[in-house]
């Protein structure tokens, strides 16, 4: 008996400027404020650590890292709603954590808005710890919001 492919669970591999239009719908469905086609081609472009979550039909969430100076920074971290709470946002970012640590990579950073406490969570319960504020960091509906930078030592 064959296994039903549908079983499998989803696949990281490397995005490529092919997915970009998956990965914009996806990126609109779960962010308010979403990057655009132009800044997910830029961070190909660049040579970020850019990566896909392969779901049985379909794409279903993405991450993309910068990784210079022995420094990390996770950009954007994102798994459509119909595939939350799976464990895949935690698999996805420890996944990352472990391409950087081949790179020699010392230490993690990201921000995070103030009001997404359960990505806060998720970030804390892997050992990121606050480090700092950023200020009027991110578009918000009445506003700027701001960021709370997180760090970790890899
Ligand atoms: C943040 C995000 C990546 C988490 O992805 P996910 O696949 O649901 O995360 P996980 O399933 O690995 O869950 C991580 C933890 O959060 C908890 N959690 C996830 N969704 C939750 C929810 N809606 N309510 C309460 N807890 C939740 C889980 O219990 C889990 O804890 P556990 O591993 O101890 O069980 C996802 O919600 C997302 O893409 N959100 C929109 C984009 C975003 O905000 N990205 C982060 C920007 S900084």
């Amino acid at each position: 008996m064959s296994a039903a492919p549908n079983l499998l669970p989803p696949q990281l591999r490397r995005m490529r400027e092919a997915d970009l239009a998956q990965v914009i719908k996806i990126e609109h469905a779960c962010y308010e404020f979403p990057w655009t086609l132009g800044i997910f081609r830029d961070c190909l472009r660049v040579g970020y650590d850019c990566y896909v979550y392969q779901g049985p039909s379909g794409l279903i969430g993405h991450g993309v890292m910068s990784a210079a100076a022995g420094e990390c920074h996770l950009l954007n971290i994102c798994v459509h709603a119909d595939w939350q709470r799976r464990g895949l946002g935690r698999r996805l970012v420890e996944f990352l954590l472990d391409v950087a640590r081949t790179r020699k990579i010392h230490t993690a950073l990201l921000e995070v808005r103030v009001s997404n406490a359960l990505a806060h969570w998720l970030y804390t319960s892997l050992g990121f710890n606050e480090v700092g504020m950023r200020h009027h960091y991110y578009p918000g509906r009445g506003g700027r919001e701001d960021a709370i930078i997180l760090a970790r030592e890899l």
